[in-house]
């Protein structure tokens, strides 16, 4: 798996894929940040962050729980850079090939990671195992969903495309994300709660420019994939920037649960 993700468009030697993970992590850290804020967690709480990225969440555990540790994993470990002495330890580590003992982690996020790998519903078994009775799973997974009702046949036309590029590329679901909440319980998670985090784009929001740079570093794969044109390409760019122009691009959810 990690082969398709390391060649594809967004794979991390990808030119700007390390400014783009930075747009992802502007739009969608605070919201990540206000679930974990919720958890009760213990002041040594062991973290795994898996597809840790470039490493905002990782970077965040780490400040906010000192006296504990995280442990933080990618196929290609390449962004993960921490101050010296934060507790963080870097894992080249494929979440779908490689284990971690049962019970060893008080908290198992994974963001934008999951609906990416084919294998997502083993994946998601097998890390709810490594989650301590009454430790927290938080996986967060993107959705095109709303943009399904969006008033713009162009930008559901570029949006379904970009559905098709991840799926045929890299066996992405893009819509997984929808279920969450039930895959959760599904696997015997409790208190399971989950929050929606619209993508706004448009207006020059955080959100606007997670959109713009993921559009942007996708043309030449959809270009050679066929799905859309130069000319749509261009009409994208037009209706984007012009004036008043407001609507909704891939959505985060957030799902969290407590394993009994
Ligand atoms: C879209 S990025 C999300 C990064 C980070 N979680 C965030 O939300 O800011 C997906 C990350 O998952 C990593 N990844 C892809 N396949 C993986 C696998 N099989 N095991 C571990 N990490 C993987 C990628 O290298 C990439 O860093």
């Amino acid at each position: 798996m990690s082969a398709r993700y390391g060649n594809s468009y967004v794979a991390h030697g990808v030119p700007g894929e390390r400014s783009r993970l930075g747009t992802l992590e502007a739009a969608f850290d605070p919201a990540t940040v206000e679930v974990l804020e919720s958890l009760s967690l213990p002041e040594k709480a062991g973290c795994l962050d898996l597809g840790a990225g470039a490493g905002s969440i990782a970077a965040w555990l780490a400040d906010h729980r000192p006296l504990g540790r995280v442990v933080a994993t990618d196929t290609d470990t390449r962004f993960l850079t921490f101050p010296p002495g934060a507790p963080v330890r870097v894992l080249r580590h494929d979440v779908v090939t490689e284990d971690f003992p049962p019970a060893s982690f008080d908290l198992v996020h994974a963001r934008a990671l999951l609906f990416h790998l084919p294998e997502r519903e083993k994946v998601l078994a097998r890390a709810a195992q490594w989650v301590r009775p009454g430790g927290w799973l938080v996986v967060e997974d993107l959705t095109v969903r709303p943009v399904d009702d969006s008033p713009h046949d162009l930008l559901r036309k570029i949006t379904k495309a970009g559905e098709e590029l991840h799926r045929t590329t890299m066996g992405s679901d893009m819509r997984w994300a929808d279920s969450l909440p039930d895959r959760l319980r599904a696997n015997g998670l409790q208190d399971v709660r989950s929050r929606f985090t619209p993508g706004v784009i448009g207006d020059g929001s955080a959100t606007d420019a997670f959109w713009t740079a993921t559009f942007e570093q996708s043309i030449s794969a959809q270009l050679a994939l066929g799905t859309v044109s130069p000319e749509d390409v261009e009409a994208m760019r037009a209706l984007h920037r012009s004036p008043g122009f407001r609507d909704v691009g891939v959505a985060m959810v957030t799902a969290c649960g407590r394993r009994p």
